[in-house]
């Protein structure tokens, strides 16, 4: 123990876990939790797969050695799941009854509106919890960026600037289908930074009339190819396109195939010939950026000394280049979904 730790605090035990989709950067946050628990003299118990690990009694414990060698790491080394332990009465239970077990003072749960939402209820029912906003889709509210999103948009953006040669090549239109089940932070910034030549987002009203009037224009004058960008929760005629009927425990169907859907129309309007890349997993994976070890690395800082301060229910975040704190319940109120601002900026540079 040294003086990082205020002496007015009972907490000598934490829970940490990782729920939803897992991004990188989720081991820098790991990584620094630790750390810093450590040096408060406050040991560190990881949970196994999200709020699953609490229903099957799946705890590791975390020293420095366990977190050594993981900042450059994608993923989590602690596995994630999107189960809900309030799907079945039971599983809450047997969850509060394995953190009784494990004698955990306080839990630090790393996650989107899904897991936060657990957080929240356990919250409301007396466990003291903390929270680290994690989505790559970059789509929850009071927190101006989550990690794992840079790391996303760097790829996609490298994924539609390789698209630009092999389209160019073959006078083909490209529609890259990217993640953004509610919002299209990803395929709004992936599409800026590559130089899209439309851009298709669930956040506002998309008229296919005007993106194959631009593609249009853009070959009238001499261009005989187009990358589209889509995110992959964007309705055409007013319905998501969705892989198969399976829903997870929040009741989430599982996306995909609007990008093809979009490419049929497209050929079909213009006569241009349309391929359909589906970037799928590949943003998610791999090395976090600098941008979002940082990020990581400060918001599993913050949520120790949240708990060490007693700020159960609360939620790390950042705004402008300061992390500061947030109530959950807040946080998870609506998803922040992307404004007008960006549809302006995106289309100055179609046609
Ligand atoms: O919620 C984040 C997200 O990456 C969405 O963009 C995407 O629809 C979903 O997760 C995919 O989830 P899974 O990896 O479970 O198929």
């Amino acid at each position: 123990m040294d003086n990082m730790n205020p002496s007015n605090t009972d907490v000598k035990r934490i829970g940490v876990l990782t729920g939803g989709g897992d991004c990188p950067g989720l081991n820098p946050v790991i990584r620094a939790v630790v750390r810093r628990a450590i040096r408060a003299g406050i040991e560190v118990m990881g949970i196994r797969d999200g709020w699953k690990g609490l229903v099957s009694d799946t705890i590791v414990p975390l020293d420095i050695n366990s977190v050594s060698g993981i900042l450059s790491r994608g993923g989590t080394i602690l596995g994630t799941s999107r189960t809900n332990i309030y799907k079945n009465p039971a599983d809450s239970v047997k969850a509060k009854e394995t953190m009784a077990k494990h004698k955990l003072d306080a839990l630090i749960a790393i996650g989107g509106e899904d897991t936060l939402g657990v957080a929240q209820r356990l919250y409301e029912e007396g466990i003291r919890v903390v929270g680290v906003p994690k989505t790559i889709d970059n789509d929850l509210s009071c927190t101006d960026y989550t990690f794992g999103f840079d790391s996303a948009i760097n790829i996609a953006m490298e994924a539609i600037d390789r698209l630009h040669t092999t389209a160019e090549s073959h006078n083909r239109v490209i529609v890259v289908e990217l993640m953004g089940r509610h919002t299209g932070w990803i395929a709004m910034h992936a599409g800026i930074a590559g130089g899209a030549d439309a851009i298709l987002i669930p956040d506002v009203e998309n008229d296919i009339d005007l993106v194959v009037a631009e593609l249009k224009k853009r070959h009238a004058r001499g261009k005989r190819f187009s990358i589209v960008a889509i995110a992959e929760g964007v309705k055409l005629k007013n319905t998501v396109v969705t892989q198969d009927a399976r829903v997870d425990d929040f009741g989430h169907v599982r996306l995909g195939g609007v990008g093809q859907t979009l490419a049929a129309e497209i050929e079909r309007r213009t006569g241009y010939e349309t391929r359909t890349v589906v970037l799928g997993h590949l943003q998610r994976g791999g090395s976090p950026t600098a941008f979002d070890r940082i990020l990581g690395t400060r918001f599993g800082i913050r949520a120790v000394e949240l708990v060490l301060e007693g700020g159960f229910g609360k939620m790390v975040c950042l705004r402008g280049n300061t992390i500061e704190t947030v109530e959950i319940k807040k946080a998870i109120a609506q998803p922040k979904t992307v404004d007008g601002e960006w549809v302006k900026i995106a289309s100055v540079f179609y046609g």
